[in-house]
């Protein structure tokens, strides 16, 4: 959408719950007064969902018991003398006192600065914002993607990073936006006398206190909308993030962390079952809301407020055929906000974001039944066999699903016999992605995914005999569920529309392991047909521990597959994360590496056939990635800094680990997508 009619927008304004404001044609100087107070302004300014024609800005300024009248002013320059739009927006208690303007009339791809003042002129700091590119425009478009970000317990240095390098880009090599993928928060809370060890090689930072709460074993979880709103502020008014913020537009979607950790619909699991928790999911959806300037629908559409509907915690028993809860409170608390949506940039760009956790059906292998697929003999590794039979549940084989699964020498009851094929989107949701990957027509379609689509698996069914017990399984083993690449079901039908309908330039961004990972979207690895349909790409966590550091932590010393997972190198500082070889190049390659550190000879041994949709995987990286969609290509750049255990004091946020590019050309109908790699600073080691 281009352009639209001024009562098209206001009805739109309406639809989001936003104020309204509609630029002028003449630029003015300003006219209301305006002192920056940052203090009264404590967690900055953002802007979000930028279409060609405008973007959502929001601010938040705390008051007493009265609602605060503020004027925002945006500007074509920084010193407001070419002022095109104002309006009047109102901070309430109701929504926390934070304020949503949607803007409409302003010209594609272009900077834009805001500020809001209240009446007596004490305003906010200046925000910096950028219109897309209208549908037709054949330029180049840069983003960066992101997730996972704590600052309890890590540094947000990736941001200091990234706002350093794009102030020295050329213009045509800035970012149009950053995309947030989820974990902007993290609900579970360690403070710091609960945990005086730390976590991992981290000091913890207390920065968040719930006003009510609820402590689990040695963590605490928001349990009301206050909560969740203090989740919020805490880590706004970190200085990395709210600089961010202040840059660029945002588009976010939430993880899991915005709601609960192994939450699922209005579902929560602390570990002793499902509980229902239909009123903190609303919670978790009115302070999202209420943080995260988005063109996102709730049922109420109120302009200020998001009327949050009245639920309760009752039992969620019946689930439909694809795995919906019906119970109402469930249905009223997940359609309390609907945050799947499409943004077109300029020619090149259509992204489709998904919600990966409000429609989910229950992950199969976090049931307690499925710890009979699990053992300490060889850790993370779960069947693949299981996985399968497990997801596709009664679908399974064409309807022929077995009663048992053979484990080593037992047999495991197969508990989703009788159940529907897993499902991450959910039918709605789903229905609306493959509609509008269907009508796309820009160069690149890309799937905002706040989980990664790429398999991790190893091979077992190759370790030498006599080290350890035999594997179990059949053959190779998957690292658990709990995402996209464990939907088997769920992604052949997306990958097979995909092949079926010879839709090209179809890619995947996504956050959540806490790890860089590029290589190729296929439903299937070998033995059975490898067949690519698309270029997957997932970036490190900003700050949140990932796999290698619980490894160095946790990881048993004297454990016989230790040599997978971890290589001890004499006079090295850290054992070699060797899970990278893992799972690119199998446990051969491990071994051999772990006993020689020989990198040419452990790559001598690599299983092909273990991963060939992968080109990089670094299970211990952190910071940001980066994309550029062209008419010819996309690129992407791996961002990777040492783990952020401590805030950079300098302006550049700190030291580079390395600088990795994946590139591919755009494939005809047809054709398979390739990748290339090209590692531009640093030393990716196991990774690349
Ligand atoms: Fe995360």
């Amino acid at each position: 959408m281009t352009s639209i009619s001024r009562r098209e927008f206001l009805s739109l304004a309406t639809a989001l719950g936003a104020s309204a404001a509609w630029a002028c044609v003449r630029p003015r100087p300003s006219r209301a007064p305006w002192t920056e107070r940052r203090d009264l302004f404590p967690e900055g300014v953002a802007s979000g969902d930028p279409r060609a024609d405008g973007v959502v800005l929001w601010t938040r300024r705390p008051g007493g018991d009265r609602p605060i009248s503020l004027t925002l002013e945006v500007a074509e320059d920084p010193a407001f003398a070419r002022v095109v739009a104002t309006a009047r927006a109102a901070a309430t208690p109701e929504a926390d006192w934070t304020v949503r303007v949607l803007v409409g009339g302003l010209a594609p791809a272009r900077e834009y600065f805001y500020r809001f003042a209240d009446a007596n002129g004490d305003g906010s700091r200046v925000g910096r914002t950028i219109t897309a590119p209208a549908d037709e425009d054949p330029r180049a478009v840069r983003f960066a993607f992101v997730s996972c970000q704590d600052p309890t317990t890590g540094a947000l240095n990736a941001y200091r990073r990234m706002i350093h390098e794009d102030e020295r880009a050329a213009p045509a090599d800035r970012l149009a936006f950053v995309l947030h993928l989820g974990d902007f928060v993290y609900e579970v809370v360690n403070y710091p006398e609960d945990r005086p060890q730390g976590y991992y090689d981290r000091a913890l930072r207390d920065l968040v206190r719930y006003p009510r709460g609820q402590k689990i074993r040695d963590f605490h979880v928001p349990v009301h909308v206050d909560d969740y709103r203090v989740l919020y502020r805490a880590y706004l008014h970190d200085p990395d993030l709210q600089d961010a913020r202040a840059r660029w537009p945002f588009v976010c979607m939430w993880d899991n962390h915005e709601f609960s950790w192994n939450g699922w619909q209005s579902l929560q699991n602390f570990g002793a079952g499902n509980v229902p928790a239909q009123t903190r999911k609303v919670a978790a959806n009115q302070a999202w809301w209420e943080y995260q300037p988005a063109r996102v629908a709730t049922p109420a559409k109120s302009l200020d407020t998001f009327r949050a509907p009245r639920v309760t915690d009752a039992p969620i028993e019946r689930f439909d055929a694809h795995g919906l809860g019906r119970e109402p409170n469930n249905l009223a608390a997940i359609g309390s906000l609907t945050g799947y949506r499409a943004l077109r940039f300029g020619r090149h760009l259509d992204l489709l974001l998904t919600d990966q956790h409000s429609y989910r059906s229950e992950e199969p292998t976090g049931r307690p039944e499925a710890r009979a697929f699990q053992s300490p003999d060889f850790p993370e590794l779960v069947p693949q066999e299981a996985l399968e039979i497990l997801d596709a549940g009664r679908a399974w084989d064409g309807g022929r699903s077995p009663a048992s699964i053979r484990h080593g020498d037992a047999d495991v009851p197969n508990f989703r016999r009788a159940e529907p094929p897993q499902t991450i989107l959910g039918a709605t949701q789903k229905a609306w992605f493959l509609d509008r990957l269907r009508r796309s027509r820009a160069t690149w379609k890309v799937w905002g995914n706040s989980q990664g689509v790429l398999d991790w698996r190893a091979d077992p069914q190759n370790l030498p005999a006599g080290l350890t017990r035999p594997w179990p399984g059949a053959g190779y083993a998957g690292f658990g569920g709990g995402d996209p690449s464990t939907a088997y079901v769920e992604r052949a039908e997306i990958y097979d529309v995909v092949a079926r309908e010879r839709i090209t330039g179809f890619a995947c961004v996504a956050g959540d392991r806490h790890s860089f990972w590029a290589g190729l979207m296929a439903k299937a690895l070998p033995p059975a047909a490898f067949e690519p349909v698309g270029v997957a790409l997932i970036t490190g966590s900003i700050s949140a521990a990932g796999l290698v550091e619980a490894l160095e932590h946790r990881f048993p010393e004297r454990h016989p597959l230790r040599a997978l997972y971890l290589a001890d190198r004499p006079g090295a500082s850290r054992p070699a994360p060797t899970v990278n070889m893992l799972l690119r190049h199998g446990v051969r390659s491990c071994l051999e590496y772990a006993a020689s550190g020989d990198l040419a000879r452990a790559r001598a041994l690599s299983n092909s056939d273990n991963a060939p949709h992968l080109a990089f995987v670094d299970m211990g990286g952190h910071g940001y990635a980066a994309v550029r969609v062209s008419g010819e290509d996309i690129e992407s750049e791996f961002v990777c800094i040492p783990r952020p255990v401590t805030r950079s004091e300098t302006s550049d946020g700190g030291p580079l680990r390395y600088r990795v590019r994946h590139r591919a050309a755009l494939w005809r109908p047809g054709e398979r997508p390739t990748l290339e790699q090209r590692v531009v600073e640093g030393d990716p080691g196991l990774g690349a």
